[in-house]
């Protein structure tokens, strides 16, 4: 049965860890939700480790709707949380209340993801009222990494960690079920963790998160453009990959593939048609 996110919430009560991983289509999806992860998240990442993009920025509703739809269609018992793209959520109250439905109605995702402290928490609010449950996502947030001073980590200092901590408040005052803590201090997360009722999900944020969040591609080793120091390689998918498609190359060239077994045949006397 698809989880919720009450039963997210409810494995922090319960002191379960929460398993979260990224995924952009359908096979991955099946493959991730087959071996126990409990959401899986259409991240915006998705424009760096799918799209080619040097950041998040250029990923747009339509790819996150294109790329949500796929994961639903791959994992339908998974619980599927969309992330808003850059500027989906900052024109208007009501047009973000639209755009969460969208995604929910039109590509099948079962909550969103958003990024920001307390200026998104009353559009947050509005979306939650209407229905469409909401994440949150502090500390390092890539969309607006320029302004943040680039890809480093945040609360560092004590009247940043103060912050963020106010952040995290204000969003779970807001009605979000969750909120991802992205590059803080170990020590900081802790200490969010131990204020909110409702689950910290860490990616570079220590080991006291209620659970932990990574690309899918970097901890397989298929992103091989940088590896962040929060990375761990679960499998090294890339020279596996690349050793794969020389052999093919090579069997091809060497006119070893199709062999025998790999072939069609009929009792037809094809050579007839040249005559
Ligand atoms: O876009 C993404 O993959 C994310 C995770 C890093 C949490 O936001």
């Amino acid at each position: 049965m698809r989880k919720t996110v009450k039963d997210i919430i409810a494995m922090k009560s319960n002191g379960e860890r929460i398993a979260m991983l990224t995924a952009y289509d359908a096979p991955m999806a099946s493959l991730l939700h087959d071996s126990g992860a409990d959401l899986l998240l259409v991240g915006d990442s998705l424009g760096m480790v799918v799209l080619g993009y040097d950041s998040t920025v250029p990923v747009t509703l339509s790819d996150i709707m294109h790329h949500t739809g796929a994961v639903r269609r791959g994992a339908p018992e998974a619980l599927v949380v969309a992330d808003v793209p850059f500027g989906a959520c900052h024109v208007s109250e009501s047009e973000s209340v639209a755009n969460g439905f969208l995604l929910m109605k039109e590509a099948g995702c079962d909550a969103v993801k958003i990024e920001g402290g307390k200026p998104i928490c009353s559009t947050i609010r509005r979306m939650v009222d209407a229905g469409i449950p909401v994440m949150g996502h502090l500390g390092l947030t890539p969309q607006t990494a320029g302004a943040l001073g680039g890809f480093k980590v945040q609360g560092r200092d004590m009247e940043t960690a103060k912050q963020l901590l106010e952040d995290a408040r204000a969003l779970q005052d807001a009605g979000v079920f969750g909120v991802v803590l992205e590059c803080v201090p170990t020590g900081l997360a802790e200490v969010v963790t131990e204020a909110l009722d409702i689950p910290t999900i860490g990616i570079g944020a220590g080991a006291g998160c209620d659970g932990q969040v990574l690309v899918t591609n970097d901890m397989l080793g298929l992103f091989e453009k940088f590896v962040p120091k929060f990375v761990k390689h679960y499998a090294e998918l890339a020279p596996q990959i690349r050793s794969g498609v020389k052999d093919y190359v090579k069997d091809v060239r060497a006119g070893d593939f199709p062999a025998e077994e790999h072939q069609f045949n009929s009792k037809c006397d094809y050579r007839e048609l040249l005559k």
